[in-house]
């Protein structure tokens, strides 16, 4: 490499320390301890910025399964699924995700980043240039979108005419995106993310439908609704199915992740068997690339069955139960909170972002992990603590959580 290139580098690294955005210096975990705290340079953690809403990644039958898997399959899935066979724990996974959420078939995916690439490319945009064509599609996207579903409109290659954000959240602002367009585009995609992981805002998954069938034929190949709901399938609806089951509304493409409340890794897709068959002649991101090690889709396929047994029930009410109990508290307390949210993502209004550095920061020296969401990422004096409960919280540990912030605090 040339010396010019590396000054490049070299000076956009000092761009975002100066900036104070680095993410590069992770903290190290050598391990958990029996109550499942993070053991860092021999102190022990309590973890309150966990996607295992369902504490399911420590699950003692998940665990036994996954080991179990490795003896049949061996550790890696050595090749992508066209190439060298399938193995049937993804087939088992597949046809379980299919009836979790009551579609006709799933698919899966070695992160739900790489289904949201594949999904949105190719239903914008079709490999065989006699199949979609780009400029036919308008797709539609809420304002704070997660990266991926960003990143799936990019390489889609959309012209600036064909790409509209609505509002974050404002259901008009997409019903007035939808009626100017009409007429000029064969299809529309309308996508949202299920949870806004930044704020733990629930999308009406129902409204959402409602304008998009109101709009069905204004577009020749009619509107097609897609929903990531990666943060809230496993953790959030009474049986754990997310959005759609919260608000009683159904998207026709339907996004998620094993890796959260799932306990495992992966992502996958849902939807009608045309969809799927579709996707799997044309999703580069799964043609192309190897699925999930079969060990892990075994624990997957474990997660997704125990969420129906009455096992998976009590674990959902543990969690409501200390998201119910940590807003109690924390109002009691005197903090306010970023957003009105129902699921396990509670955001903490700080203020401005040192504030919320200074009280991570000393929340760490008190034993505990959360993530602090600075601007961009929501605007400026609205820093937030963001906590993420899970369902082997106890009420000890939450009780130990709200003093620590209020003694923290108190230290301004
Ligand atoms: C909405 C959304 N989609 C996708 C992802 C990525 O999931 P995965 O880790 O499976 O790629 C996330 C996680 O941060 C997310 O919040």
């Amino acid at each position: 490499m040339k010396d010019t290139f590396i000054n490049l580098l070299q000076a956009e690294l000092k761009r975002i320390d100066d900036a104070k955005t680095s993410k590069r210096l992770e903290k190290m975990i050598v391990g958990f301890d029996a109550n499942h705290k993070a053991i860092i340079n021999g102190k022990k953690y309590l973890i309150f910025n966990s996607n295992d809403y369902l504490g399911l990644r420590f699950d003692e039958e998940v665990k036994k399964v996954e080991k179990e898997v490795v003896d049949i399959y061996g550790a890696g899935p050595g090749a992508v699924r066209f190439i060298s066979g399938t193995f049937k724990v993804y087939k088992d996974l597949e046809k379980a995700l299919a009836k979790f959420h009551g579609r006709d078939e799933a698919m899966i995916f070695s992160s739900a980043f790489a289904a949201n690439l594949a999904v949105i490319f190719c239903l914008i945009k079709g490999q065989s240039k006699d199949s979609l064509v780009s400029g036919e599609t308008i797709v539609i996207s809420d304002a704070l979108n997660h990266r991926s579903i960003i990143d799936g409109i990019r390489i889609a290659g959309v012209s600036k005419e064909q790409k509209a954000i609505y509002r974050h959240l404002d259901y008009k602002d997409l019903d007035r995106i939808l009626t100017e367009n009409k007429g000029k585009f064969k299809r529309a995609l309308v996508i949202s993310d299920g949870i806004f992981s930044m704020l733990g805002e629930a999308v009406d998954v129902k409204a959402l439908r409602k304008i998009v069938d109101r709009h069905m034929d204004d577009y020749e190949e009619g509107v097609v609704l897609l929903i990531d709901d990666s943060h809230g399938v496993g953790a959030y609806g009474v049986t754990g199915r997310g959005v759609e089951e919260a608000s009683g509304g159904k998207s026709d493409v339907l996004v998620g992740t094993l890796g959260k409340a799932f306990g495992s890794d992966g992502g996958y897709i849902v939807g009608d068997q045309i969809i799927i068959d579709y996707l799997r002649e044309s999703a580069a991101t799964y043609i192309y690339s190897n699925p999930i090690s079969p060990s892990v889709a075994g624990a997957a396929l474990k997660s997704v069955k125990i969420i129906d047994t009455e096992k998976g029930k009590n674990l959902l009410e543990k969690l409501n139960r200390n998201i119910v109990y940590f807003k109690k508290e924390i109002k009691k307390a005197g903090f306010q909170m970023a957003s009105h949210s129902d699921h396990p993502i509670q955001p903490i209004l700080i203020g401005d972002a040192k504030k919320a550095k200074k009280l991570a920061a000393e929340l760490f020296e008190r034993g505990i992990l959360v993530t602090t969401i600075s601007y961009p990422v929501v605007p400026p004096g609205k820093d937030e603590i963001r906590v993420q409960l899970s369902s082997l919280h106890t009420e000890e540990d939450i009780k130990y959580f709200i003093s620590a912030v209020i003694n923290s605090k108190s230290q301004d």
